[in-house]
């Protein structure tokens, strides 16, 4: 399956909620290709790093139509693939917008952020011309109480579905992602990020049947 983690907003946690994805799945022993369709190269150069197992492929294709091209064709090559694009509306965002299986919104609950999903919203009708898309929001970064996040997640835009599931916002995942680690590489740091992680990603992959 193909998910393309996207937003027009940059600092939502595209690249940590990728790379924790990439991990995730290649724990579980599956083939994963991680691709950074952002010209700054966060997650490429996150996993450029790795020298241990489970060995995660990456490549950077800021370049649209490069990304759809190379994506297309190493599509059967892998179990898994996760695309990572950066926070502007750009020729890679569109490509991986439209290979996508499913598109994960990272949001954060405050007000700018909210309409910003407006945003994605305008981009998934216009794709939907083409084919249908499943959109998917979920909540990053976010405070672990408070009702901001309730209230955020009532604002969602039609044409976007809520992921029960968030991250919240946990050093120990900022952590591990500067060393080029999933936090479930090192779920002591933090038991409570690490079962968070493994609920975002169970709840994902559950539409890996479409
Ligand atoms: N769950 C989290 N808890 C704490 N900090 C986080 C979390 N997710 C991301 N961050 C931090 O927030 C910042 C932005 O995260 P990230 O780079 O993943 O966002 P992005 O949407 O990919 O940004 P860009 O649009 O620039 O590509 C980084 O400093 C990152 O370490
Ligand atoms: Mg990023």
């Amino acid at each position: 399956m193909i998910v393309s983690c996207l937003n027009t907003k940059g600092g939502v946690g595209k690249t940590t909620a990728s790379l924790n994805l990439a991990v995730s799945r290649a724990l579980e022993g599956r083939s994963v290709l991680a691709v950074d369709g952002d010209r700054q190269g966060s997650l490429i150069t996150a996993l450029a790093n790795r020298e241990w197992e489970p060995a995660i492929a990456a490549a950077h294709y800021p370049d649209g139509q490069i990304l759809r091209q190379q994506v297309t064709m190493a599509k059967g090559r892998y179990d898994d693939i996760i695309i990572d694009a950066g926070g502007r509306d750009n020729t890679a965002l569109r490509a991986a917008l439209m290979l996508a299986d499913l598109v994960l919104i990272p949001f954060l609950p405050r007000s700018f952020d909210v309409w910003a999903l407006e945003d994605m919203a305008r981009l998934l009708e216009e794709a939907r011309a083409t084919r249908d898309i499943r959109a998917l929001a979920f909540l990053s970064m976010a405070d672990s109480r408070g009702n901001d996040n309730a209230e955020a997640a009532e604002s969602i835009p039609e044409g976007i579905e809520y992921l029960g599931t968030s991250i919240g916002r946990r050093k120990a995942i900022a952590d591990a992602a500067g060393r080029g680690k999933g936090i479930l590489e090192e779920p002591n740091r933090d038991l409570k990020a690490s079962d968070e992680i493994r609920r975002f990603v169970a709840s994902i992959y559950r539409y890996d049947n479409l």
